[in-house]
């Protein structure tokens, strides 16, 4: 039977898309043909699943017909692009009967360069983020020529139960990637720093991290569901003479804004120098 989604790369993200898809009923994993690097990925790729489904190495003979699918999200890094595209195959896709529709979520790959790559397929960008994992992630969508409303509708099907969904221009994706995919990281910095801060105040290292991480998820609820500005929370929280103020003050003297303002910048730069 001819699989309807293709999966080129089956790291991390990859595999919570597909499990989510999985859940959501959307795909059955008998019509998804999924493709490695590695010989010996195989089994530990399919250990994630409670369902197996087709995996196979991109050494495989059969490998080729992940072409033959209608639908493909590429999940590779992007140093691996060129060697994906050496084996896509042009007689599967000459007997489609519609162009192909191919994700990618390659950080950094802009549109042109992959509709260079794959000319006979709909190409479509999107950048989701780690909290995915958990169902809370963001997807910044970009959508390619010819895409149709049909095809815009499934792949926003495909990243809805794991993220919500923004259409971007693909000019604005860099900035978009540079706050939310690699944010988490940042927050996950300073989380750790205040947790540290508060085991140098005395604090027990489990309970610190701990309260540092309901501080960050309260203070974030607290903003969206209040519809606070985030300087009218913090004016909220330092009252005059006290102790956030004099905490505040010292952040300003550091330059923390500045340097959260310019790590944004740096890696939208970043992202656009790989392209
Ligand atoms: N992780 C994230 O949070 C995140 C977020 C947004 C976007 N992305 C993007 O997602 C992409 C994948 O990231 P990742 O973290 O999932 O990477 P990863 O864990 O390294 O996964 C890459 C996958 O590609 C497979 N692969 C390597 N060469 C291949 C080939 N020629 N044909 C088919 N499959 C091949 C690898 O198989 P082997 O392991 O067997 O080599 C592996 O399954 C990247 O381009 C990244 O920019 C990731």
């Amino acid at each position: 039977m001819a699989c309807s989604l293709g999966v080129i790369g089956l790291g991390r993200m990859a595999q919570v898309i597909l499990q989510s898809l999985f859940e959501a009923g959307q795909f059955n994993p008998e019509e998804v043909f999924g493709v490695v690097g590695k010989k010996n990925s195989v089994e530990r790729v399919l250990h994630q699943f409670k369902s197996p489904f087709t995996v196979v190495d991109v050494n495989d003979k059969n490998a080729i017909d992940v072409w033959n699918t209608p639908v493909k999200i590429l999940a590779v890094k992007p140093q691996q692009l060129n060697q994906v595209q050496e084996k896509c195959s042009k007689e599967f896709l000459a007997k489609l009967p519609a162009k192909p529709l191919l994700i990618s979520i390659l950080a950094g790959v802009k549109l042109k360069r992959l509709q260079s790559l794959f000319p006979d397929h709909v190409c479509v960008r999107a950048v989701p983020n780690t909290p995915a994992l958990v169902s809370a992630g963001l997807t910044g969508l970009s959508w390619g020529e010819e895409v149709t409303e049909d095809q815009k509708s499934l792949v926003e099907s495909i990243f809805k139960p794991i993220s919500q969904v923004f259409e971007l221009p693909e000019d604005q994706l860099d900035a978009f990637l540079a706050l939310t995919s690699s944010g988490p990281a940042y927050l996950a910095l300073i989380s750790e720093a205040l947790a540290d801060g508060a085991v140098a105040a005395g604090l027990p290292r489990a309970l610190a991290q701990s309260l540092t991480n309901f501080t960050l998820e309260g203070t974030a609820i607290l903003l969206k569901k209040k519809e606070l500005h985030p300087g009218q929370l913090k004016d909220m929280v330092a009252s005059p003479a006290g102790t956030t103020i004099s905490a505040l003050r010292h952040l300003e003297k550091e330059g923390v804004r500045s340097a959260l303002i310019e790590a944004v910048i740096l890696a939208a730069k970043k992202s656009r120098e790989m392209a």
